[in-house]
C-alpha cells in the first residue's frame, strides 16, 4: 500500500485530515507544506473555465492541470478527480484511471457515486488503483445542489452506499453537503476516513477548493470561508505595477541589463 495512504488512514481517531484542491503548480507546491490531501478537482471546469457543469471537463484537461500539480507536490498524497462520462463501465473506467495514472503520477483517482459505481470501484481496487469515494452533492450528474439527509429514505441510502464503497475498497470519501448528524453516523461507522466539504466538522477531514479559501473566485456556498482576500491582494499590486511604469519608475536600473 502507498506508504502516504497507509498515513492516513492511520489518522483515523486521531488527526483531522487537511485537504485542499489545486489545479496547478505554484498554487501545489505552497499547500503541499500544509496538506495531507491535494485533490485535483474537476471543480476547475467552473472555476477556471466557468463551464455551467462539471459534465463538460474532459481527460485531457484533468490530465494536463494534473500534470502541473504533480511538480508542485512532493509531500501530500495526490488524488485525480475521474471527469464525467470516463468511468461508465469497469473496463472504461479501468482504461481512463490506468491513462490518468501513467500521465499524472497520481497517488489515487476520486470517482462520484455510490451503488452505481460499486462494480467499477471493484475493477480498479483489485487492479490496485487507490480510489476515493464521494457521495453526498454529487456535481457531475446532480440536478439540484441542495443538502442531502434531511429525509430517512436518502439518509438510510447514502449511509448504505457509504458502505458498499467502503467494503468495495475505496481509502477515504469525500462527503458534500450532508447533514451535520448524518456526518457523523457515517463518519462513526466507516473504518475509512471521511473528508467533508459543507459536511460539518463531524467528518475525519475537511476539504475546500483553494481558490474560494484564498478569494480568487467567488463562492456561493454558505459552508465556504474565504481567509483571506486575495484578489484585493493582486489588485494593489498591479495597480503599484501599473503606475510605476505609466511613470517610467520600473524597470529602473536595478531591473534592467548593462553591458
Ligand atoms: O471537484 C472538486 O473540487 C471536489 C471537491 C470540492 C471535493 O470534488
Amino acid at each position: 500500500m502507498n506508504g502516504n495512504i497507509k498515513n492516513i488512514l492511520n489518522k483515523k481517531n486521531k488527526s483531522k485530515l487537511v485537504c485542499l484542491t489545486a489545479y496547478s503548480k505554484n498554487i501545489a507546491s505552497i499547500l503541499d507544506n500544509h496538506c495531507d490531501i491535494i485533490l485535483v478537482g474537476d471543480s476547475l471546469g467552473s472555476v477556471l473555465y466557468n463551464y455551467k457543469s462539471t459534465k463538460e471537463v474532459t481527460l485531457d484537461t484533468m490530465i494536463n492541470h494534473s500534470k502541473s500539480v504533480r511538480l508542485g507536490v512532493k509531500k501530500s498524497l495526490m488524488v485525480v478527480d475521474m471527469p464525467f462520462n470516463t468511468y461508465r463501465n469497469p473496463k472504461e473506467a479501468l482504461k481512463n484511471a490506468k491513462l490518468v495514472i501513467k500521465k499524472t503520477k497520481c497517488d489515487a483517482v476520486k470517482l462520484e457515486g455510490g451503488k452505481k459505481i460499486i462494480s467499477i470501484v471493484k475493477k480498479l481496487v483489485k487492479n490496485k488503483i487507490p480510489v476515493m469515494g464521494h457521495l453526498g452533492i454529487l456535481p457531475q450528474t446532480d440536478k439540484k445542489f441542495t443538502f442531502k439527509g434531511k429525509k430517512s429514505l436518502e439518509r438510510n441510502r447514502i449511509l448504505k452506499e457509504a458502505k458498499l464503497l467502503e467494503a468495495a475498497g475505496i481509502f477515504s470519501i469525500v462527503l458534500e453537503c450532508i447533514e451535520i448528524k448524518l456526518s457523523k453516523v457515517i463518519t462513526n461507522k466507516l473504518t475509512i476516513p471521511t473528508i467533508g466539504i459543507g459536511s460539518s466538522a463531524n467528518c475525519d477531514g475537511q476539504v475546500l477548493v483553494i481558490d474560494d479559501l484564498i478569494g480568487l473566485s467567488e463562492s456561493k456556498f454558505r459552508f465556504v470561508k474565504k481567509y483571506v482576500n486575495m484578489s484585493k491582494i493582486i489588485n494593489i499590486a498591479v495597480k503599484k505595477y501599473k503606475f510605476e511604469v505609466l511613470k517610467k519608475k520600473f524597470p529602473n536600473s536595478k531591473h534592467s541589463f548593462k553591458n
